[in-house]
């Protein structure tokens, strides 16, 4: 995906992205201060917020392939299970019980599979809402702050997903967390913001 020359202003906030290449098949970090504009710039890309003028090239990316976690995630009023599968049901996917199953087992959430989701804790969210966002196999999965509120553990399950993931079938990642700077192993490039604009990037 390649954005250019890409403006967004809301209230005195402007968002002015000259140049950001996010390379297929790749994870990217997303790193600034507080109100630097990471949140804009995501609902930007996935198409919630409608660009003031510039372009994003997709690149032949599909939109029903993009997914993205909020910062504060969106449950519908039904359990765990129904959340998780609501993604394989709008897309006429079969589901395989066993399989989702097994992968709420390993963010550590089956006993809680038919539990009320909005009764779930914050760190349970996040998982719930990660889970939701990779099983219907999308090739562009945006997370805002998913990996802040878990405990360290939780966050390792969730990284070694993300690496396997990786492993199997490469897709592409932009992640914005505080900490990415420790997680350099989990990033291939990292994109800094200051100010809505996009600053420096290491690889
Ligand atoms: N609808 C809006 N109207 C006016 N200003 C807004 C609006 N939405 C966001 N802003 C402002 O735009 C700036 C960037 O917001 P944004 O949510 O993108 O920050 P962020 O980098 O995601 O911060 P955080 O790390 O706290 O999540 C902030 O100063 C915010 O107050
Ligand atoms: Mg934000």
């Amino acid at each position: 995906m390649k954005i250019i020359n890409l403006e967004k202003n809301m209230g005195s906030f402007q968002l002015k992205i000259d140049h950001l290449d996010i390379e297929p098949g790749k994870v990217h970090g997303l790193v600034g201060h507080n109100g630097c504009g990471k949140t804009i710039l995501l609902k930007t890309i996935i198409g919630i917020l409608t660009p003031d003028s510039g372009t994003i090239d997709m690149e032949g990316l599909e939109k029903s392939k993009m997914t993205m976690m909020m910062q504060r995630p969106y449950l519908l009023h039904d359990s765990v299970y129904e959340n998780v599968i609501y993604p394989l049901k709008i897309r006429k996917i079969p589901v395989d019980e066993a399989k989702v199953d097994a992968m709420l087992e390993k963010v550590g959430l089956l006993a809680q599979k038919n539990q009320y989701a909005r009764s779930l804790s914050s760190g349970e969210r996040q998982k719930l809402s990660f889970l939701r966002a990779v099983i219907f196999g999308p090739e562009f999965v945006i997370m805002d702050e998913t990996l802040s509120n878990m405990d360290p553990e939780s966050e390792r399950t969730i990284i070694s997903l993300i690496k396997e993931i990786q492993q199997t079938r490469p897709i592409t990642w932009l992640i914005v967390n505080h900490q990415l700077e420790q997680k350099k192993d989990l990033c291939d490039v990292i994109h800094y913001m200051e100010k809505g604009r996009i600053v420096n990037e290491t690889a």
